[in-house]
Parts: C-alpha cells; structure tokens; sequence
C-alpha cells in the first residue's frame, strides 16, 4: 500500500468511527532487526531496519477532558476515559500501548487536553516487526502535532514553533531518543513487557537505504549504508508470539542473573573468553542465554565491518550463524521458523536468513539477491505450504525513514 492510500485508510477509519473528518494524520514504519537478538536490554548492540509498513493514526483534538480511541483492528475495544485517568483495560489491550506513553509523556510535564484517535495498520501484529513500538512512537507523534512539546534530559523544555505553514521543525535525533525512551516506558512499566529500546529507537531513528547500528549502553545510533543488488524479505511464520505471556521476561531475567554471577554490569561488558572460563559457575539457561547474547555483540559488529566493505555475503552468514545461536542457545526459534530458515538456506539466491524480532513465532528476515527475490518468494512459500499445510504470503520490504 503506498503512504498515500494508508493515510486515507486512517482518515476513513476516524471518520467511520467519530463522524467527522480528523485535523491530523501521523505514521509510523514498522522495524525490522538485521542482527543482534536480545541484545538491547542487555546493553548491547543491533543492526535494524525501519521498513515500508506503517501504523497511522488519525486524530483531532477535543476540548472536554475525554480521550477516545478506535482501532480498524479491533473494532469492538473501543475506548474512552479522562486525560488524567490511565488505567489498564483488559478487555481493549491495545489501548494500553496509548496510555502508557501518555502516562510517560504527562511523567515528563508534557501537557495536553482530550483527543480522538483512530489507527491503521499495515504491520501485522504478533509477527515481530515491531507493531507496538509503532503505535507507541505514532502515538507520541500524534500527541506532539496536537500539543506541540519538546523533551531534553529532564523533561518538558520550551515547545517547537510552527512555521507560517503551521508545520513543526523535524525532530532532532537527541529528541528522537528522549521520545524513544518515553515510549519504551510504556512497555516497560505500563505493559509490563521488560523489553529495550529496539522497536522505539529504530522506528523514530531509520533512515532510507540504511542499517542502524544501535549502541544501548551509551544511546548512540549510527547510519551504515546498505546498498546493493539486495531484496529484504519477510516471511511470517504464522505463530503468533505474546511477549507478556513470560518467556520474553523469562530470558530478560537468565540474562541479568548471569551478569551478576559474572559481576558485570551487563552482559555488553563480558567476553568470550571470560564466560567460557566461568561457564561453570553459571546454570545451564544462564549460560545459554548469555551465550547468545556476547555472540550477537560480536555478530554485530563484524557485520558492521562487513557493510563498511560491501561484503553482503559475509553479512548473511551472520544471520544464518545468529538464527543458530537462537535455535540452540537463546530457545526463542520454533519449528516453523527453523523451517523457513533451512528452506531460505537451500535456495541460492539466498545470502542469509534468521528470526527477527522477540522470537517464540513472529516472522524471519531473509537477503536475498535482488534479481532471485521473486523466485525466492515463490519457492518458500511452496515449501511452507508442502511442509506445514499452512499458506505463507512473504513480503518484500523497503527501506524508509523514521517517525517524526
Ligand atoms: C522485541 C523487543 C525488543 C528486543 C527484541 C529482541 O522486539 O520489543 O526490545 O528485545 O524483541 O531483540
């Protein structure tokens, strides 16, 4: 779908849903990690990608106290409360992403009266590109078109001025990452998902024909040109993942305790060398999963090297090497896409592939050389379906810039 039909999605939706036509319409891509699995909240690094499918939200602002939203997903959890009332609902979780980023926002003084919202999405959800860290950065998106604000490392600073077009400056990337972190806790403490800043960072920071290689000990992004005669392609497994069901805080919590019996801060600052010669200090899920983490550290920045050098091929046996590391070590692969990864290795146009994403289902991520893609789609797909019995509709993805 190009941006322009996804906006007028949005704008039907709000129309269809409040009656009126919306003052504004705001998106968000989806994200996809290239490598680097588990890594953030583990201080570490990661190579991602914003792709071409967005999550829109149209909405207008209103004078009454009152916070309506609507979502074309799910219709039936529509929902309405005060602005000074944030409370989870059960029964329209959805919302809940909305309210833990205004909860975070109203934390950090940004002030702002009612609103009604209406979402479009093209990100499928549960299939591990990002579908939640989208709909809280639209969200923060949104707020900001509605209720200009501005945040520095305190909070609230002076807000942005309109232009006489009553356009707002872009965003900075300093701003890009206070507004990340707003976002992410959102999920961390609103939500109760123990994740990083992946999904947040990568859908504000992405920038077209580029990786993002993310620094989450020190909050850093950098732009490595991927160019090439390369397709991205995305096959999602059908296996819906919930990370708030627990295993995703499951592994969040093997990872912190084997940096505490390695007396490390965080797994970013602990070695091969050195987890090999404490192994055995270590209970087997704590070993594995710091394995894997110091694995996809490294993993990172060799494939970093390899972008430098255009080395596209080395850069997919990363991603084969990675999707092994979660397979055996991580346990967050299944079957189906263990599956998807060996049918994407048997075909030889394909330079690497591996789960993106929490893991536990969701989708993988594949490169493929350009002229071979549609081949590749074709074949997997068939394999998929002969395998499983299960259809498989492989997406092929564009590079974008970010949010704001
Ligand atoms: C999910 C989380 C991210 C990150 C990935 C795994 O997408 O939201 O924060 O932890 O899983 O790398």
């Amino acid at each position: 779908m190009s941006a322009y039909s996804g906006v007028l999605e949005a704008q039907k939706t709000f129309r269809r849903a409040f009656g009126y036509t919306p003052t504004h319409v705001v998106k968000a891509p989806a994200r996809l990690e290239l490598l680097g699995n588990h890594t953030d909240y583990n201080e570490g690094l990661v190579l991602s990608l914003a792709v071409d499918r967005y999550l829109y939200i149209a909405a207008s602002p209103r004078n009454d106290g009152r916070i309506e939203l609507f979502s074309a997903a799910f219709p039936e959890q529509r929902e309405k409360f005060w602005i000074s009332e944030f409370t989870k609902n059960p029964a329209a979780p959805w919302t809940d992403y909305v309210k833990g980023v205004l909860a975070a926002l109203r934390k950090r003084r940004v002030h702002f009266a009612g609103f009604n919202a209406a979402v479009f999405s093209e990100i499928p959800v549960g299939a591990g590109l990002g579908s939640s860290g989208a709909l809280e950065v639209a969200t923060a998106i949104m707020l900001r078109e509605l209720y200009p604000f501005r945040l520095g490392l305190g909070g609230a600073i002076s807000p942005p001025r309109r232009d006489s077009r009553g356009r707002l400056p872009r965003l900075t990337p300093k701003e890009k990452l206070f507004l990340a972190q707003a976002c992410g806790e959102a999920e961390t403490e609103f939500v109760g998902v123990k994740c990083g800043l992946l999904d947040q960072i990568s859908s504000l920071c992405g920038k077209e024909f580029h990786a993002m290689q993310i620094d989450f000990k020190h909050l850093t992004v950098e732009w490595l040109p991927l160019i090439g005669e390369l397709a991205v392609v995305v096959c999602d497994s059908g296996v819906q993942h919930a990370h708030a069901t627990g295993h995703y805080n499951a592994r969040r919590f093997w990872c912190d305790a084997a940096a505490k019996v390695l007396r490390a801060k965080s797994l970013r600052s602990v070695e091969p060398r050195q987890l090999a010669a404490q192994k055995s200090k270590l209970r087997e899920r704590e070993h594995g999963c710091a394995y894997h983490v110091v694995g996809e550290n490294q993993r990172v920045v060799f494939a970093g090297r390899a972008l430098d050098e255009g080395d596209l091929v080395q850069l997919g046996q990363y991603l084969f090497q990675s999707h092994e590391s979660s397979r055996d070590f991580f346990q967050n692969s299944c079957a189906e896409l263990d599956l998807l990864v060996e049918l994407a290795r048997a075909h030889p146009g394909c330079l690497g592939a591996r789960l993106t994403g929490g893991g536990f289902g969701g989708a993988t991520i594949n490169l493929v050389a350009w002229n071979d893609a549609e081949d590749f789609m074709k074949r997997i797909a068939a394999g998929f379906e002969a395998a499983t019995g299960k259809k498989l509709a492989p997406m092929r993805c564009r590079i974008v810039d970010g949010a704001g």
